[in-house]
């Protein structure tokens, strides 16, 4: 090496480590508008007003679903999280001094939900999703805090996680923060309404909707495919911008937001990981938050998929589709897919029935599902599952049958992939008859 490239080097690597500095500290900075001497547990009067604007933003973000196990205490932790790398589970964020958060700050609390970081430093995994929460404004952060330090304190210890090697080293994270953690804050922009702005920072902020939406990479860090559509264990968060074949932009607006505020629309049924997002926090959101989400989804450019043909209703495996369709299917799904609105998914020309790889249609004919009931609407409706009834042909007929008829057109589905399926999903095999 010359004394020149040497020279380069060394003038790279240093500045290479002060960008790194500048990025570590500058993450923090923001955090010092928090109070750093009063505690989570110490007694202060709380301001009603903030408290109860902080029960909002706790809504808006989901917090008590993901830190309650179903029936169990509020924030106390203990729900385990299934990703791609093992279980990850949430942490008690009640003012428990010993197990809680009692002795924590507001700046370590921001800290943790804005950048990531525990008390003593640690690094979180990003389960908890603070590449989102890190656009939550200050003023919502400081609501949110004088809310926190109102719940009952819950003295109970958290589980330990089932990572496996690499993904239990915490010091990985810092790789994954400076690959994936887009560490800025929510800038609006003027020349959009109102209504959009406060839309996206819902969506992008505490909405948190990317952590499912977007397609995550093999390190389970955002792919620059916003809201298009992702691959979840088990199931698929369809594509949610308003492109006009998989995503959204054949829903109005009015039904975009009947579908957050009730679970349910003219033609989808909200279950799973959806149907749990809507029960805890979006059927609580006001009228002018679902519109301003509806306002700034229906403005996302989408995947711009380009409709394929649809299969010829004389192929076999449609004929066969049909057949299975017709006695097994119509009673609830309807003569020609139109379902029941608010009840039973209506096929018909809906972009969630033609996903990319139809895995959401195969889990649900195979485990069936269960509607998820709100307080606008009650009926909660039940999918039968069929994995004891019919076999891998079958579904992949009718679920191709399905996805290229009225309107739809999308990809066959194989027996192999219902196979593999009926394996991943721990779903019975087809019960045979021996007579
Ligand atoms: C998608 C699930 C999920 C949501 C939603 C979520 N969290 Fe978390 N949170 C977690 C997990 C998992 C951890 C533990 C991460 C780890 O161990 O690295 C965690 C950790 C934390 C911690 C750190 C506590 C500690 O002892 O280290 C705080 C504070 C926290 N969350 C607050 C919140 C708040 C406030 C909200 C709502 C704005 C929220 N969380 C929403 C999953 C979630
Ligand atoms: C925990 C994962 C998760 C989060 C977070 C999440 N979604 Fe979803 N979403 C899903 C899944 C899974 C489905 C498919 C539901 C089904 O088929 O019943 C879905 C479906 C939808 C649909 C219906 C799409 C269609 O074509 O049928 C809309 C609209 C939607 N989500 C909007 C949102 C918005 C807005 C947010 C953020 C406020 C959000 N989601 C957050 C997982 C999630
Ligand atoms: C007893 C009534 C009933 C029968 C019979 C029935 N379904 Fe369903 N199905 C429902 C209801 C209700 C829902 C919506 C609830 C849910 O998604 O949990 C649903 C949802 C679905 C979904 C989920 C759509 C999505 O967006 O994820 C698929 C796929 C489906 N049904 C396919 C079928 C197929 C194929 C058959 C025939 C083999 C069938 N269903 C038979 C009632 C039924």
């Amino acid at each position: 090496m010359t004394k020149a490239t040497k020279r380069a080097a060394l003038a790279c690597a240093v500045a290479a480590a002060l960008g790194l500095a500048l990025y570590f500290n500058g993450s923090t900075a923001a955090d010092e508008v928090a109070d750093n001497q009063v505690t989570a547990a110490a007694t202060l009067a709380a301001d009603p007003a903030a408290v109860a604007r902080g029960a909002y933003v706790s809504i808006q973000g989901d917090c008590a679903a993901c830190h309650t196990v179903p029936g169990g205490r509020a924030f106390a932790g203990g729900y385990g999280l299934q990703t791609p790398f093992g279980v990850i589970y949430s942490t008690n964020i009640t003012p428990d001094i010993k197990t809680g958060i009692g002795n924590w700050t507001e700046r370590d609390f921001f800290r943790a939900v804005r950048h990531g970081r525990h008390k003593n430093g640690q690094l979180l995994y990003p389960a908890m999703p603070y590449n989102a929460y890190v656009k939550i404004s200050d003023a919502d952060m400081h609501d949110l805090w004088a809310y926190m330090r109102t719940l009952q304190p819950v003295e109970q210890s958290p589980s330990h996680n089932t990572l496996g090697f690499p993904y239990n080293i915490r010091h990985a994270l810092w790789g994954w923060n400076l690959l994936f953690f887009d560490n800025a804050p929510f800038v609006t922009q003027p020349a959009q309404s109102a209504a959009w702005n406060r839309g996206r920072y819902l969506v992008d902020g505490p909405g948190h909707c990317a952590a499912c939406h977007t397609p995550k990479n093999f390190l389970g860090g955002d792919t620059g495919r916003y809201l298009q559509g992702a691959e979840l264990l088990g199931s698929y968060a369809p594509e949610i911008t308003a492109d006009p074949y998989r995503g959204l932009g054949s829903w109005s607006r009015e039904q975009l937001q009947t579908y957050l505020r009730t679970g349910a629309n003219h033609q989808a049924i909200a279950s799973g990981a959806m149907g749990e997002a809507i029960e805890f926090s979006t059927q609580h959101l006001n009228d002018q938050d679902l519109a301003a989400i509806a306002e700034y989804l229906k403005s996302v450019p989408g995947s711009n998929s380009i409709k394929p043909q649809a299969m010829a209703t004389t192929e076999p495996v449609m004929r066969r589709g049909a057949q299975v369709y017709e006695q097994n299917c119509m009673a609830c799904h309807n003569v020609a897919g139109e379902g029941i609105a608010g009840m039973v998914t209506g096929f018909a020309d809906n972009p969630g029935i033609r996903t990319p790889s139809g895995s959401n249609l195969v889990a649900a004919i195979l485990k069936g599902s269960k509607a998820v009931t709100t307080s606008g609407n009650v009926t909660g409706a039940g999918m039968p599952s069929f994995d004891w009834k019919l076999g891998d042909a079958d579904i992949a007929a009718v679920l191709t049958y399905v996805r290229n008829s009225w309107g739809n057109a999308a990809s066959q589905i194989t027996p192999e992939q219902v196979a593999t399926a009926r394996r991943t999903l721990d779903a019975k095999p087809q019960m045979l008859r021996h007579f």
